[in-house]
């Protein structure tokens, strides 16, 4: 049977970004912490990092936020960064201010730019996030891309081929999927993450991707209930999924 991991309380609060230890331990006096239905005091005691601590803890009467490794699946919307160091409103603004300060802190796995819409995975689980984004893990992203020209017809060859070199790069891209949608419009499923993937490739094409939106990662895709700018904790059926 494996161990449950155990940590001191004080730093178990601080690290899911309650407060420096000495605001926990204001927290701690005035017995705005309960655990198992009781008030605690003593920073140092040790707690039970399990996945169901938020049923058994309240912080202020409110469940605790869950504890690390926490995967969230989020609608990202236009018009927001997916880092924390480029400038403008990103997609870390959309989830609870305290979680700025968790650690181990959260990233997305890979990223979308700034326009493009669609399912985001965001993790403070690093063996995760390199098995997802690892090429030997071929999983796959799957796009819609809606385009400014009608498709020529040959982009599914030239894609498939696997000799598709982007401009400046020196090894050409893995094979991808397409499948015309309509005249202008186009679903792409690639293996790889290069920098602005997509839209490059259709800019080697002759086209030029007006909007774009990942609907899937692996076998998970984005729930048709979330809206765009909306998140919540991945299931664990959904953690399976992205790598069926
Ligand atoms: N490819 C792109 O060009 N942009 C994205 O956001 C994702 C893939």
């Amino acid at each position: 049977m494996s161990k449950v991991p155990m940590a001191r309380l004080d730093r178990l609060l601080a690290n899911l970004g309650y407060g420096s230890r000495r605001e926990v331990q204001g927290l701690l006096r005035k017995g705005a912490v309960v655990f198992d239905g009781a008030a605690l005091s003593d920073g140092g005691q040790k707690i039970p990092v399990v996945p169901d601590l938020p049923e058994r803890m309240t912080i202020e009467g409110a469940p605790v936020d869950p504890p690390a490794p926490l995967t969230l699946l989020m609608h990202k919307p236009l018009g927001v960064v997916c880092s924390h160091r480029e400038p403008g409103r990103s997609v870390f603004e959309l989830l609870p201010r305290r979680w700025r300060a968790r650690m181990p802190g959260l990233s997305t796995i890979g990223r979308l730019d700034l326009d493009t819409t669609g399912l985001l995975l965001i993790t403070d689980d690093g063996p995760l996030l390199h098995r997802v984004i690892a090429p030997r893990s071929h999983v796959t992203k799957r796009y819609v891309a809606r385009l400014a020209r009608p498709l020529r017809g040959d982009e599914a060859a030239v894609f498939a081929a696997g000799t598709l070199m982007l401009e400046s790069e020196t090894e050409p891209l893995a094979p991808a999927t397409l499948e015309p949608l309509s005249d202008t419009e186009a679903r792409l499923t690639i293996t790889e993450g290069r920098y602005h993937q997509v839209r490059r490739m259709f800019a080697a094409a002759g086209n030029h991707v007006e909007a774009l939106h990942r609907d899937q990662i692996g076998g998970l895709s984005l729930p048709p209930d979330l809206a765009p700018g909306a998140w919540r904790i991945l299931k664990p059926d959904e953690l399976s999924a992205i790598f069926a």
